[in-house]
């Protein structure tokens, strides 16, 4: 009986999403100066990329939008979508939230871009030279304004101080029905490590605090918690 419960439970977890389509922002954006230089960030993609396994595994169809990032994707049911910059991950994401049961902001996305990209590498100078930015969209926040009461969106924060509060008030500005929050101030996690340490607030104002996991293990927390809220 025990034998036959633990292989029950094994193919109910890799049928927990099927039918259902996930879409997935990962990895960093860049913001392009001139044709050799743009303003990007650490951002690995490993945590996106293993939601977009975990998402594969429990049978949703997932729409992986990923940043410039060396990862591979193997799994047949991972469509992937590469772009480099935040407007092109914004397009990629209004595009295909429209047909999703569910989307996981992962990326991080650089909050500003140079105001002009030059089409000619720029010249050194003697002078000082100044980049004048200009704010770019935000994805989640977007997505948020759209979102039906059929789907789910879920939000990441990094934060280094006053890490509640701050994922609390990016939760109800992004209308998220979760938000994953990692500090950076908690060693093993945030960029480039294979482990984290995150806390899921919901929307019900529930707060989880979570142990040290691989990235792995937190992306299958990821997909158990999306299961539990999509219709
Ligand atoms: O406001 P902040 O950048 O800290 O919010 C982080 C969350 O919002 C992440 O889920 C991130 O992927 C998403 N985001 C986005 N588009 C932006 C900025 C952030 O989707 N332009």
């Amino acid at each position: 009986d025990r034998i036959v419960a633990v292989i029950e439970e094994f193919f109910a977890s890799q049928q927990a999403l099927a039918k259902k389509k996930v879409m997935i922002t990962a990895g960093p954006t860049y913001e392009k100066l001139d044709p050799v230089r743009f303003i990007g960030n650490y951002s690995s993609g490993k945590m996106g990329f293993a939601i977009a396994e975990a998402c594969a595994q429990a049978g949703a169809e997932v729409t992986l939008i990923a940043g410039p990032v060396s990862l591979k994707t193997t799994h047949p049911a991972i469509k992937r979508i590469d772009v480099e910059s935040a407007d092109e991950m914004y397009n990629a994401a209004v595009s295909a939230f429209e047909d999703s049961d569910a989307a996981i902001m992962c990326a991080a996305v650089a909050d500003y871009k140079p105001a002009e990209c030059c089409d000619k590498k720029m010249k050194r100078s003697a002078d000082d030279m100044t980049l004048k930015l200009v704010p770019n969209r935000d994805i989640a926040a977007a997505l948020g304004a759209k979102k039906r009461d059929d789907q789910c969106l879920v939000g990441f924060a990094l934060e280094t101080n006053d890490e509640e509060a701050n994922a609390q008030s990016k939760l109800a500005k992004k209308n998220l029905d979760f938000i994953v929050l990692n500090s950076l101030r908690d060693s093993g996690a945030g960029f480039g490590y294979d482990t984290n340490k995150v806390t899921f607030i919901h929307r019900s104002g529930e707060v989880e605090q979570q142990e040290l996991k691989t990235k792995a293990q937190v992306a299958e927390d990821i997909a158990l918690r999306l299961r539990k809220i999509l219709p």
